[in-house]
C-alpha cells in the first residue's frame, strides 16, 4: 500500500554522473576524500562510461585537470581545442553517441591561481575578460560533441554570452545548464581536492552567494533565464532545499540540484563508521531532492544508486 500511495519517485533518467580526467593513459586515481570515486584519463573514462551506461546511467558531467604544469593566469588550456574535456568528449561520444555529455564550464581547473575568473592588476576577478574565455571555451567544448554546457563560475552575463557565441557558430541545438545559483558552501572542500582546484590565495565569496541568501537565488536564477538558461541549477542540495522548492514555483524549465562533493563524502563516512545505513540515507537524499522539486539531480552516488535499484 505504501508503493500504490507513494507520491514521490527519483526520476531515474535525471541522474547525472559527474567524473573527473586528468593527463596520462591507464589512469584510474581513487579520490582520498571521496571513497568510490576516481580520476580517470581519456582511455579509462571510456570504459567507465560504457559501464555508467549499463548500470542505466543517462549523462556525465565532465571535469578536466590539466597538469599543473599546464596551468596558466588567463585558462589558456581551457580553450585549447584538444584540451583533456574536448579530447574526453570526442572519445566519450565516438563510443557511446547516445550518452549525453555535459561539460563544467569553470576556469577554476585551468588557472594557475585557482579563480573561476581571470583576475585584474589588483588580483579581483574581472567580470567581462573571464566572459571572454567562456564564450572561447564553451565553443571548442561545442566543436568536441559536448550536449549541454554548464557554466559554474558565477559571473555575470555568461549565459548571454555564451549562447551568442554558441549561436553565432551554428551550434543552436548546445543547451546551457547554468549553475544559477551556486552558493559559496564549505561542502565543496572534497572537490576542491579532488579537482585540484583550491584558490591559492582568498576565496570566492565575491563570485558566489552568501548561504543566508534565498531571495537573491531567485535573481540570480531570473537572470540566467533571460539570458536563455535551458535548465536552472542550485548548488549543493540539501541545505537549500528550500531554495530548489522556490525555483521551482518560479519557473517551468527544468531544475537541476548538484549533491556536492562533501555531502557525498559526509554518508560515505557516517556509513564507513556504522553510523548510518548508506543505502537508506541516500535514497532519502535522493527522494528528498525529488520531493522539493528538482527534475535533475547531479550526484556522485548516480551509477551505484541505478546499479542496486535496478
Ligand atoms: C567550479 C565547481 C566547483 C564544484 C563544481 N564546479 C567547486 C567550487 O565552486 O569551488 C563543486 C562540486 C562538488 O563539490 O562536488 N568549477
Amino acid at each position: 500500500m505504501r508503493a500504490l500511495v507513494r507520491e514521490t519517485r527519483v526520476n531515474r533518467d535525471g541522474l547525472v554522473q559527474p567524473l573527473f580526467i586528468v593527463e596520462g593513459a591507464g589512469v584510474i586515481q581513487p579520490i582520498g576524500s571521496m571513497p568510490g570515486v576516481n580520476r580517470y584519463s581519456v582511455d579509462t573514462v571510456v570504459a567507465e562510461c560504457r559501464e555508467l551506461d549499463a548500470a542505466g546511467v543517462r549523462s556525465v558531467l565532465l571535469f578536466g585537470i590539466p597538469d599543473a604544469a599546464d596551468k596558466d593566469a588567463y585558462a589558456t588550456v581551457n580553450h585549447d581545442p584538444n584540451g583533456i574535456v574536448q579530447r574526453a568528449a570526442r572519445a566519450i561520444k565516438d563510443a557511446l553517441p547516445h550518452l549525453l555529455v555535459i561539460a563544467d564550464l569553470c576556469n577554476c581547473e585551468y588557472t594557475d591561481h585557482g579563480h573561476c575568473g581571470i583576475l585584474d592588476p589588483a588580483g579581483d576577478v574581472d567580470n567581462d575578460a573571464t566572459l571572454e574565455v567562456l564564450a572561447k571555451t564553451a565553443l571548442t567544448y561545442a566543436r568536441s560533441g559536448v550536449d549541454i554546457v554548464a557554466p559554474s563560475d558565477m559571473m555575470d552575463g555568461r549565459v548571454a554570452a555564451i549562447r551568442t557565441a554558441l549561436d553565432d557558430e551554428g551550434f543552436t541545438k548546445v543547451a546551457i545548464m547554468s549553475y544559477a545559483a551556486k552558493y559559496a558552501s564549505a561542502f565543496y572542500g572534497p572537490f576542491r581536492e579532488a579537482a585540484e582546484s583550491t584558490p591559492s590565495f582568498g576565496d570566492r565569496r565575491t563570485y558566489q552567494m552568501d548561504p543566508a541568501n534565498g531571495r537573491e537565488a531567485l535573481k540570480e536564477v531570473q537572470l540566467d533565464l533571460d539570458e536563455g538558461a535551458d535548465i536552472v541549477m542550485v548548488k549543493p542540495a540539501m541545505a537549500y532545499l528550500d531554495v530548489v522548492r522556490e525555483v521551482r514555483a518560479m519557473t517551468d524549465v527544468p531544475v537541476a540540484v548538484y549533491h556536492v562533493s562533501g555531502e557525498y563524502s559526509m554518508i560515505k563516512a557516517a556509513a564507513e563508521r556504522g553510523w548510518i545505513d548508506e543505502e537508506r540515507a541516500v535514497d532519502e537524499t535522493l527522494t528528498a531532492m525529488t520531493r522539493a522539486g528538482a527534475d535533475i539531480i547531479i550526484t556522485y552516488f548516480a551509477k551505484g544508486y541505478l546499479q542496486r535499484t535496478r
